[in-house]
C-alpha cells in the first residue's frame, strides 16, 4: 500500500451532487416500499417492488450480488435483526419489518434502512423503533468537522441503553461513495473522542441496529440471516449524511430537495 495519509474519499461537488441523486432514489424507492407494506404482503413482493422501482429510473440494486447476496432488498421481520432474505414469508399483523436497500447510480451507491409496522403492533415494539431513530438522530448531532467517528458512535449507544437496549456489535455503518462499504466503519458503540477524524466531503452511512433485549446476535446456515440470540425484537435505521463545514446534509432524503434528474 502506497503511504496515502488519508484513505477517506473526501467528494468533489460532482461527486456529491451523484451521492444526491442516488441517495434521493433510495429515498423515493423506500417511499414507494412503504405503500406496500401490509398483511399477507410477502417479502419477496416487497423485494419485486423495489427491484423494479429502482431499475426504472435507470438506477441498478447494489445489494444484488453484493458478495453473493442473491436479492436486491433485505427484508428483517421481527427477531431478524438484519440481512433477511426475501421469501414466500408473508407479513402478519403486528410484526415489524426492517427494510434495507440500496441502489448504484452514475458509479455512486445510496444505502438506506427503515423499519415499518405492520397493521397495529405493540407498544413495545413502537418504543424501539421510535428509539431506534432517535438513536440516528443523537448519531447526526456528532456528524461534524472535526468531530470523530467514536462521537457519533457513542452518542447513539448511550440513547439505546437510556432505554435497556442491546446495541449490536457485530455490525455497523460505513463510509460511502464509489463502492457501497468504504472506509471508516462507524460503530454503534463506542468512545467519544475516538476514532476518525470528520472532514467535510466525508459520505457516512450511520445505521443503528438496535435489539429489544440482549446485543447478541446469531447468523443462520444460510450465511445471512441476523438473529437477536433471545428471540426479542430489533429495529434499524439507516441514512447516508453528508460531512460538511456546516450542518450535515441527509442524503436519503427526497422532501423538499431539489432533483438532480437529467430528464
Ligand atoms: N445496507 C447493508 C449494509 O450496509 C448492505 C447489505 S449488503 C447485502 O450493511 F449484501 F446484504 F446486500
Ligand atoms: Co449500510
Amino acid at each position: 500500500m502506497n503511504c496515502a495519509l488519508n484513505m477517506i474519499p473526501i467528494k468533489s461537488q460532482k461527486d456529491i451532487e451523484k451521492m444526491r441523486a442516488v441517495n434521493r432514489l433510495v429515498a423515493l424507492t423506500h417511499a414507494e416500499i412503504e405503500k406496500h407494506i401490509a398483511v399477507d404482503v410477502t417479502t419477496k413482493e416487497l423485494d419485486k417492488v423495489a427491484h423494479d422501482f429502482i431499475i426504472k429510473h435507470g438506477a441498478r440494486p447494489n445489494f444484488y450480488k453484493y458478495r453473493g447476496y442473491p436479492a436486491s432488498s433485505c427484508i428483517s421481520v421481527n427477531e431478524v435483526v438484519i440481512h433477511g432474505i426475501p421469501s414466500y414469508r408473508t407479513l402478519a399483523d403486528g410484526d415489524i419489518v426492517s427494510v434495507d436497500l440500496g441502489a448504484v447510480l452514475d458509479g455512486f451507491h445510496g444505502d438506506m434502512a427503515r423499519t415499518y409496522a405492520v397493521g397495529s403492533i405493540s407498544n413495545n415494539a413502537k418504543s424501539l423503533i421510535q428509539v431506534t431513530k432517535d438513536c440516528f438522530y443523537e448519531g447526526l448531532k456528532e456528524c461534524r468537522a472535526g468531530r470523530r467517528v467514536g462521537d457519533i458512535s457513542n452518542a447513539i449507544q448511550k440513547h439505546a441503553e437510556k432505554f435497556g437496549y442491546g446495541v449490536v456489535r457485530q455490525f455497523c455503518g460505513h463510509g460511502i461513495g464509489r463502492r457501497l462499504h468504504e472506509d471508516p466503519a462507524v460503530a454503534n458503540f463506542g468512545a467519544s473522542g475516538t476514532g476518525t477524524l470528520l472532514k467535510a466531503g466525508y459520505c457516512l452511512a450511520i445505521e443503528p441496529m438496535i435489539n429489544e433485549g440482549s446485543f447478541n446476535v446469531t447468523i443462520d446456515s444460510d450465511g445471512w440471516t441476523v438473529r437477536t440470540a433471545d428471540g426479542k425484537l430489533s429495529a434499524h435505521y439507516e441514512n447516508v449524511v453528508l460531512i460538511t463545514n456546516d450542518e450535515p446534509e441527509i442524503l436519503t432524503q427526497y422532501k423538499g430537495v431539489k432533483t438532480y434528474d437529467k430528464n
